[in-house]
């Protein structure tokens, strides 16, 4: 079992409104404290008032995309320096549903990791494959390959960030990935941190998934699994919180 602080990131997707967060966060807020670290990656429009619900609560908050640019005629985005001004600790980049949704390529992932970082914003660089991949054997080569865009963007910063296994089969389909799956790929994605950066013992391996009260403790307890991007179970305070238990 590893030493590392494990860390429990929400990912509310497209999801919520002033009420339904209210009650969400006074939930989980009710139950701390937890020995996990915790994280909430909200949709943009309710960052401002997520930081001042979470303000010392010792909850971090963040974003689930971020922009390339930094400013300029970009209709639409957002960019790290605003996400900074809202006090982000972490923005999600490359989530499956960016990549197939809106075309996002390794290489563009790779550098809004880089510009987030540049604004102190620790991005969660999520890599995974897709049914029609693992059926044919490919798993390995493609988070490979995602993951090595942002080793060649970031160089030694790769230390910084962290990366969410997210097998794309496994997301909202309440398929999870068995323990043993999960664990394989987090080892292979550690072994090429390691080639990578001294850090990589160091650097937090989340996996996500359909993970819930009643699955993350086995996921948890692989040697490479830090603890876990969380989506539909985020968004119930009791789920969010018996996952936060879990990740001890
Ligand atoms: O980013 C989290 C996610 O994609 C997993 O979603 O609903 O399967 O937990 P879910």
């Amino acid at each position: 079992m590893s030493q590392r602080h494990k860390l429990v990131v929400g990912n509310w997707k497209m999801h919520g409104s002033h009420a339904a967060n209210a009650e969400l966060l006074q939930g989980i807020l009710a139950s701390r404290p937890f020995a996990a670290e915790a994280a909430v990656c909200v949709p943009f429009p309710y960052l401002s008032e997520v930081a001042v619900t979470l303000a010392n609560s010792g909850l971090a908050w963040g974003a689930q995309d971020c922009s390339v640019h930094e400013q300029g005629a970009y209709t639409g985005e957002v960019s790290s320096v605003m996400l900074a001004e809202f006090g982000c600790r972490y923005v999600i980049v490359g989530h499956s549903e960016r990549r197939a949704y809106h075309g996002e390529s390794d290489q563009l992932v790779a550098d809004k990791a880089k510009v987030a970082l540049a604004r102190g914003i620790t991005p969660i660089v999520c890599v995974g494959e897709t049914l029609a991949q693992r059926e044919a054997g490919e798993t390995a080569a493609v988070v490979k390959r995602q993951l090595s865009a942002v080793v060649h963007a970031l160089g030694q910063c790769i230390g910084e960030v962290v990366v969410a296994y997210e097998p794309v089969w496994a997301i909202g389909t309440g398929r999870t990935a068995s323990p043993e799956q999960a664990q394989e790929v987090h080892a292979l994605l550690r072994a090429q941190l390691a080639a990578a950066t001294p850090r990589a013992s160091e650097m937090k391996l989340l996996y996500g998934g359909s993970v819930k009260p009643d699955n993350a403790v086995t996921l948890f307890g692989q040697a490479d699994i830090d603890g876990g991007l969380i989506g539909g179970a985020a968004l119930k305070a009791s789920d969010f919180v018996a996952i936060l238990r879990a990740a001890s």
